[in-house]
């Protein structure tokens, strides 16, 4: 729209006549004059009204789509500090008009609705300026590890969903009919970032991950996006942690930098990062649970949620200011066929995880990048590796000592601004029970 302003730029246009548009997000009809609160995707401005322009609202709802050319002056207010303008209209267009009434409100601070209620009417629940807020924050952090990737000379690589074989192992997948023969969508762009390591040495993306769990819980998905990162001539699990590490860190930066009204429109504060994100063994991770929070889970071959939620919330940021903490030597039974075992002890795996502020948000570790080892695994795991021919090929071709990490932008998003629900940071969550909107 040709001379539109946008309402974030309206306090440099005093005493100016200018056109807005947006949808009317509230209407106060006081007979002799009124407001609308026009909202647009930059914020909300008052637009005060004639008696002839009410009688042109007359019928409609809110979120009716209008077209105001007017002055701007200085809002009316009691407080002399506050530097509020809004417009006095000269013309109103309605440029679509809403006779419905909204199924839920969405013009208060937050949505006074069930989760499932409001992903149910996603479409115009997305409007409410908090659930709008929450994927403008999850796009800066998509933003802020793209930065980090790139100023390292690493390559963005755009990874298939289409896949032969499943990555992750386990029943987890999603079996596609492909002209008639079968398909799967891709658990993670794991083979695929392993591959392409293998040319470009240092790669990451943004891929989509597909899981048929089984059950609908406050962290799991059916479908999201992975923030996936993979590099080659490592020396050890430690660097590959420092990447993990050091693009959270741009990340939280980039949404405090980018995203203060976000964050205050969703009532969230940012958690604590501290010097260094505590490295720790799994068993060390679950003598401390035992130790300082007196539950005991030392003989499990994980950390349970309330686990990770202790860790992340309550011990990290005790004892070393972050809400971040690396937990490793998982064991390898519970790590998929192309993690590294541990040369001392075949049993344990050079893996990691990122517990984040509440749950794991990154799956990570060295990977087997010799080609007898890796036939030998995938054996190990009862697999076949005749499924895994083409991601053989690059072991069996040469590949250096590599790891890396995927990290899940949604369960990020979730944690970062202290969520319920991952659906909450799914701008359209898939489900056990969902498959609309
Ligand atoms: O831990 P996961 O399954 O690991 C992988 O996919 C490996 N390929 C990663 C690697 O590079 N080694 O998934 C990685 C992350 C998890 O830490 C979690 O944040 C997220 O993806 N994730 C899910 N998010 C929402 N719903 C689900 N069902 C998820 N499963 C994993
Ligand atoms: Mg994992």
């Amino acid at each position: 729209m040709q001379n539109r302003t946008l309402v974030k730029n309206l306090s440099e246009m005093m005493e100016q006549t200018v056109t807005v548009a947006g949808w009317m997000h509230r209407l106060r009809d006081m007979s002799k004059f009124g407001f609308a609160i026009l909202r647009d995707r930059t914020g909300l401005v008052q637009v005060v009204l004639n008696p002839e322009q009410l009688e042109q609202l007359k019928g409609l709802q809110v979120e009716t789509v209008l077209k105001v050319t007017g002055k701007v002056v200085k809002k009316q207010s009691k407080d002399p500090n506050a530097n509020e303008v809004e417009i006095q209209a000269a013309t109103l267009e309605v440029l679509s008009p809403v006779t419905d009434v909204l199924p839920v409100e969405i013009n208060n601070a937050e949505i006074d609705a069930h989760l499932e209620t409001l992903i149910d009417n996603r479409v115009v629940t997305l409007r409410n300026l908090k659930q709008r807020a929450i994927f403008k924050v999850q796009e800066a952090i998509v933003r802020g590890y793209r930065a980090y990737m790139a100023r390292q000379d690493f390559t963005e690589i755009f990874f298939p969903i289409l896949a032969g074989a499943a990555s992750e192992g386990g029943a987890e997948f999603f079996k596609v009919d492909y002209y008639g023969r079968e398909a799967t969508l891709t658990q993670s762009a794991q083979l695929y970032k392993q591959m392409t390591m293998g040319v470009y040495e240092g790669v990451y993306g943004l891929s989509y991950s597909f899981r048929a769990e089984k059950f609908a819980t406050s962290r799991h998905l059916t479908e999201f996006n992975q923030l996936e990162f993979e590099m080659g001539f490592v020396d050890g699990m430690d660097e590959v942690m420092d990447h993990a590490e050091g693009s959270i860190r741009e990340i939280v930066a980039t949404v405090a930098r980018d995203c203060s009204g976000e964050l205050a429109l969703i009532g969230a504060t940012l958690p604590p990062l501290g010097e260094h994100f505590p490295r720790i063994s799994l068993r060390t991770a679950l003598e401390a649970y035992r130790d300082e929070a007196g539950i005991d889970e030392t003989s499990e071959p994980d950390l349970s949620p309330a686990a990770e939620k202790w860790i992340s919330t309550v011990w990290a940021p005790k004892h070393h200011g972050s809400g971040f903490v690396f937990v490793t030597d998982y064991p390898t039974t519970k790590r998929p066929f192309y993690a590294m075992r541990d040369p001392k002890d075949a049993t344990n795996t050079i893996t990691f995880d990122v517990v984040g502020f509440g749950c794991e948000i990154i799956s990570g570790g060295m990977r087997v990048n010799r080609y007898d080892d890796q036939v030998q695994a995938i054996k190990d795991k009862g697999l076949d590796p005749a499924q895994f021919e083409d991601y053989l090929m690059m072991h069996k071709y040469g590949i250096p000592p590599e790891g890396g990490f995927g990290m899940g932008l949604q369960r990020l998003t979730q944690n970062l601004l202290g969520l319920a629900n991952v659906k909450e940071a799914t701008i359209f969550p898939r489900d056990v029970q969902r498959l609309r909107p």
